[in-house]
């Protein structure tokens, strides 16, 4: 089976081509980095118009790089929730008019979900139960996942999401948008151990997030208390070692939290996925944390971030099982 997949639900306008397997045949991906960056962050308006402007040709060049013609299709899958609404419709509106048009089944994708299924984009055996790790820029998000596609929400962030922390973490060290690869970089020349951040782990037993403290903790270390130099405080660290040890210390935390998860589900097999399991200090600082114990399934480097792919490898296994949505399908902000 073959699915034409489309993803717009945040700032990167994405359609590829998945054949059972799962093999990606075409991953085409226009990221709006560009459009958003004067502004430190996505701006919702823009990002909806800019997929109005892009995805046609995005779908064109995915069709034309699979070699495939849209009657060799099986499905037209979508990421229809959760995301910014505007954005979210684009593609939602978009695969409705293609499934119609094409006569093919519609397949409504969560993104979230999409992401725990990026690490078979890379060979990876995910079909047993595991704790799933979702570490992107909108969501901190642990489940239960059961290898028959369901899952149970076990816990997540209860303010900033890990992703918008490091792009937080950025701006306010004025490294530039995104935060993410910009932080990771610095950190490469930083020492890991020179600040003193809080680790925030909350009750004995929470599978709770919380990133607000560290983000102040790093604002007053570079502005000095509360804050009070408009700019760089004269004896502020370097931001090498703020990045340095912004990274040691949520990695600490997501490392705990991995090994609570770990316990109380009996598992030790943990499916990651989301932008920022695209860091490679993340990679190996979580599996130098967890040791042998814990095996650490991570998606390949380009399917870490948004794509069209991973919507693509779950909208299959969901096509297997024959599941398919009507045109009746709505795009959903929330998860
Ligand atoms: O999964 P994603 O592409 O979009 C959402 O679903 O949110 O994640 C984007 C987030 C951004 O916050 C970005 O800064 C972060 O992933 N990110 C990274 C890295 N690359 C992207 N964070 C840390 N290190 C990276 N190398
Ligand atoms: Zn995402």
């Amino acid at each position: 089976m073959k699915v034409l997949a489309i993803e717009t639900t945040c700032d990167e306008t994405a359609a590829a081509v998945v054949e059972s397997g799962p093999r990606v045949l075409s991953d085409v991906v226009f990221s709006q980095v560009a459009e958003h960056a004067p502004y430190g962050g996505v701006v919702p308006e823009i990002a909806s118009r800019s997929h109005v402007e892009q995805l046609t040709a995005v779908i064109e060049d995915a069709l034309q790089r699979s070699g495939l013609e849209p009657n060799q299709l099986d499905a037209v899958a979508v990421a229809h929730r959760p995301g910014l609404i505007g954005a979210l419709m684009v593609g939602v509106t978009t695969a409705k008019a293609l499934a119609w048009a094409w006569d093919l089944p519609l397949i409504g994708v969560n993104h979230l979900e999409a992401h725990l299924e990026s690490a078979a984009l890379g060979g990876q055996d995910i079909t047993g139960p595991c704790i799933g790790v979702v570490l992107s820029g909108g969501h901190t998000d642990m489940y239960r996942v059961d290898g028959d596609g369901n899952s149970r929400w076990l816990g997540g962030t209860r303010d900033d999401a890990i992703g918008e922390a490091f792009d937080k973490v950025s701006a306010v060290l004025g490294l530039g948008y995104p935060g993410g690869p910009a932080v990771e970089k610095a950190a490469l020349e930083g020492d890991g151990s020179a600040v003193k951040l809080p680790r925030t782990l909350l009750a004995d037993d929470s599978l709770d997030f919380s990133f607000s403290g560290i983000k102040t903790a790093v604002l007053y270390s570079w502005r000095g208390a509360n804050a009070a130099h408009p700019g760089r405080a004269p004896d502020a660290p370097e931001p090498e070692d703020i990045c340095a040890s912004f990274q040691q210390a949520v990695f600490d935390v997501i490392a705990e939290k991995i090994r609570r998860a770990c316990r109380q589900e009996s598992l030790n097999t943990v499916l990651l996925g989301g932008g920022v399991t695209a860091n490679a200090a993340l990679r190996e600082g979580l599996a130098d944390r967890l040791g042998d114990e814990i095996e650490l399934l991570f998606p390949p480097l380009r399917f870490a971030t948004d794509n069209a792919a991973m919507i693509g490898a779950l909208a299959l296994r969901r096509l297997a099982k024959g599941e398919r949505d009507s045109l009746e399908l709505v795009a959903e902000a929330q998860p």
